[in-house]
């Protein structure tokens, strides 16, 4: 035997998401629930391909020539349709050129690409949301940043917290990249109003604070248009910033990895040097990206009956979900008198806390098979007009 590398390493803990997943496929209990997951599901709680999706994938079968290399910054038809989408037309078709781009891994990709980028060239100061998607802790530490948490929302009384966030906010030092939720806050399905909006442009503006907008959620809030409004806000304000988007949950190419890295600047000259800094970050990490989802998404946008069909989808899964938050909201509102649900009512997107606590959550799983991360966090999507009085009658059992 040569000599040992590998022996005094120990397991990593889980993921707290993908790991919950693992402990319910292991469930043998035929009636298990899984509001855990990061996923949308429809009325039958599966997780299917969008229609306009299989056609797209129809016509690429039928009329893609070629598997060759795409460049290393990824399909230039996605990324500027993706652009449109994003930043709006009006935006897109006179600043674009003081747009950088590059097609990720999706939105994770966004986000590391993104980090790297900040930590070699702007600085390494990221301040998070508290609390977050868990992911962006352990990605901009990766990246070697230095990572602190904002207040935003107070679990106990479930309200924003923006006056300390605010506060907060202002005691950061210039130059520090603020990832901002520009819809759906993951995990609280808490957004801002458009005037807290205008305050943090007027405190980033002032104080020389980055934004770096998380973009993941486009169109499961109000609407596509509605949901881009906060980054289409700070881009005619003329403020430099980051947008990290995924089409994992609004195409459901959760497994295709595709999403898009966006760097605004002050001017088209400098969105040159920036762009060849992006470009060597993923040269040197994974080369150039995959082709199949960006193929996808680009047909998708750019033709008029595709885009009609999707835009319908996307709507249909958003409106599923605000049925079922309806639904709960009603249905624990009757049976559980314990606690308040209300503000269920006015949560936007896929996630939402339940105000179970972590015993509470704990027994759901051992005596339910219902399955949520234990601070409580649950997925509409994963409620069905089936499973719903079981989820709400676990509740009520577990909190009384
Ligand atoms: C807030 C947030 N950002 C980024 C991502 C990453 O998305 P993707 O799966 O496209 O990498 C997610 C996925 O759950 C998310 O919730």
């Amino acid at each position: 035997m040569g000599k040992l590398f590998f022996h005094n390493i120990t397991p990593a803990v889980l993921d707290p998401i993908f790991g919950l997943t693992v402990q319910f496929d292991a469930d043998k209990r035929p009636n298990k629930i899984n509001l855990g997951v990061g996923q949308y599901r429809n009325d039958q709680l599966i997780t299917p391909v969008l229609e306009s999706v299989k056609l797209a994938e129809t016509f690429l079968l039928r009329e893609e020539e070629s598997k060759e290399y795409l460049p290393i910054a990824g399909d230039s038809a996605y990324l500027n349709r993706v652009g449109a989408l994003v930043f709006g037309e009006f935006f897109w078709t006179r600043e674009g050129a003081r747009v950088s781009r590059i097609q990720t891994l999706g939105g994770t990709g966004a986000l590391r690409i993104g980090g790297d980028f900040l930590k070699q060239e702007v600085g390494e100061k990221v301040a998070i949301s508290d609390p977050t998607w868990p992911n962006h802790r352990g990605v901009f530490t990766r990246c070697g940043m230095v990572v602190k948490a904002y207040p935003y929302y107070d679990i106990r009384l479930q309200t924003l917290e923006f006056d300390r966030m605010v506060q907060y906010l202002k005691n950061l030092t210039p130059g520090t990249a603020v990832i901002l939720h520009a819809c759906c806050h993951n995990p609280t399905g808490a957004d801002l109003s458009m005037d807290q909006w205008k305050i943090l442009l007027k405190l980033f503006k002032e104080n020389g604070l980055l934004p770096f907008f998380d973009f993941a959620y486009q169109g499961f809030g109000i609407s596509l248009e509605e949901d881009a409004k906060v980054i289409r806000l700070f881009a005619a304000e003329g403020m430099e910033m980051l947008v990290a988007c995924s089409h994992s949950k609004n195409f459901g190419l959760y497994s295709e990895r595709i999403g898009a890295l966006y760097v605004v600047s002050e001017s088209a000259k400098i969105t040159e040097a920036v762009q060849s800094k992006l470009k060597i970050i993923v040269r040197t990490n994974y080369s150039n990206p995959p082709r199949h989802g960006a193929a996808i998404v680009a047909h998708i946008l750019s033709e008029p009956v595709f885009r009609k069909m999707w835009e319908q989808e996307v709507e249909g899964m958003r409106s599923r979900i605000e049925k079922m938050r309806g639904l709960l909201v009603e249905a624990l509102t009757t049976r559980s008198l314990k606690r308040n649900y209300l503000y269920l009512s006015d949560r936007v997107g896929m996630f939402c806390f339940s105000g179970l606590k972590k015993a509470e959550v704990e027994r759901l799983q051992k005596e339910f098979a219902i399955y949520m991360p234990l601070d409580g966090r649950i997925n509409i999507a994963g409620l069905s007009e089936e499973n719903l009085l079981t989820v709400v009658d676990a509740i009520t059992e577990v909190i009384s």
